[in-house]
């Protein structure tokens, strides 16, 4: 089965088998199934976080379930339930339009609900953990269905049980979120506070922080429709105090954050520009121009061109500030 069109890379990579799951009951029955059951399985949203470096020899389970439906309330928050198979920017423009703000700040972020908690999606100062209350996953292991809470999620930077334990065993069916009835913007983030202030936003609503967030992401992002892409493709590297401290003695430009456990975050956006890589390419495979912590399938790149790319990539990092980058996408 071909799987070109269900990457964001557009890889093009083949799968042994494929089903495209649209209710809860197609999974027990895979499971019931002893040829199905036997292979190797790979759980698919949007696509976007994954490189496809040879072909899968099992089944791929593709979530298309849909259904958006505000589930309760109490005091602090209204529980919105979102399924599997939603696309998650349509989700947050839903949740914002019906007067829902908490998830603007992850507007335009490609993929599915079902895959936001896997690695705990990020970005201009919000994480999806914030808004996060409870979802529900079937267990391939027991043919149970799991229910999580926020904690037993275990969410970290790009992290979540889902990585770990939980990977290949649990299919995430659906994620409900508890979005603020006194909501506050999070301005967090410098470059979403200049550019609302560029708009004469003064007193911004969650609609226009979405308008802004799409429109930065817009300018810095390649859209996957267009340029094969997983977004960030290596993690920001966290490094402790004194490492970051000795690396800004010989290198006074670094950006750098300071993280609450004292503990420093690099931006590996910024390394890997240093080392001269924006832009270029191996063969088919490149470094986003606009942002070099984005790899690029230029056109018929194999998942192996990219994975290439990425090595030299990780060694000229290493070899100049002796940090190790570490790979965001899943390989397969
Ligand atoms: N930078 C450079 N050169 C570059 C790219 C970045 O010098 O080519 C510098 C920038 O000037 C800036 C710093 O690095 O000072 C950080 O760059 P940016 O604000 O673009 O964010 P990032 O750290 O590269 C992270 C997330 C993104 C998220 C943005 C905004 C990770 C791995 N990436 O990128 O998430 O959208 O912050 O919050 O944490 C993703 O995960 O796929 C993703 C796109």
């Amino acid at each position: 089965y071909p799987l070109r069109q269900l990457n964001t890379f557009g890889i093009d990579a083949r799968a042994a088998a494929y089903l495209q799951v649209t209710n809860e009951n197609m999974l027990a029955e895979a499971r019931r199934d002893p040829a199905l059951a036997a292979m190797p399985r790979l759980v698919l949203g949007g696509g976007s976080n994954l490189l496809f470096t040879r072909d899968f020899d099992g089944l791929v389970l593709h979530m298309a379930t849909s259904g958006i439906d505000i589930v309760g309330e109490d005091e602090a928050s209204v529980f919105v339930r979102a399924a599997a198979g939603e696309n998650w920017h349509r989700f947050v423009l839903h949740t914002v339009a019906r007067g829902l703000p908490g998830l603007e700040n992850l507007s335009l972020i490609p993929g599915s609900v079902g895959a936001a908690p896997i690695q705990n999606i990020g970005a201009y100062g919000a994480e999806l953990k914030d808004c996060f209350h409870a979802l529900r996953a079937f267990d391939f292991d027991s043919g149970k269905i799991l229910e999580l809470g926020r904690a037993a999620c275990r969410f970290g930077y790009r992290d979540s049980i889902f990585k770990h334990e939980l990977a290949r065993r649990a299919v995430i069916l659906d994620v409900t979120f508890a979005l603020p009835k006194q909501w506050q913007p999070n301005l967090r983030y410098a470059e979403l506070a200049q550019e609302l202030a560029a708009r004469g936003k003064t007193a911004p609503g969650a609609a226009d922080i979405s308008d802004a967030v799409v429109a930065i992401r817009s300018r810095k992002l390649p859209d996957p429709a267009s340029i094969g892409n997983a977004g960030s493709f290596f993690k920001n590297p966290v490094v402790s105090r004194e490492t970051c401290d000795a690396l800004l003695a010989r290198f006074p430009g670094m950006v750098s954050y300071a993280q609450p456990d004292g503990s420093c975050k690099l931006a590996a956006g910024w390394l890997i520009d240093q080392c001269g890589w924006k832009g270029r390419s191996i063969g088919p495979a490149g470094v986003y121009e606009k942002q070099a912590l984005v790899l690029v399938n230029r056109g018929g790149a194999s998942g192996r061109d990219i994975a290439e790319l990425a090595r030299a990539v990780q060694a000229d990092v290493m070899q100049r500030f002796g940090v190790m980058l570490e790979p965001e996408p899943v390989f397969v």
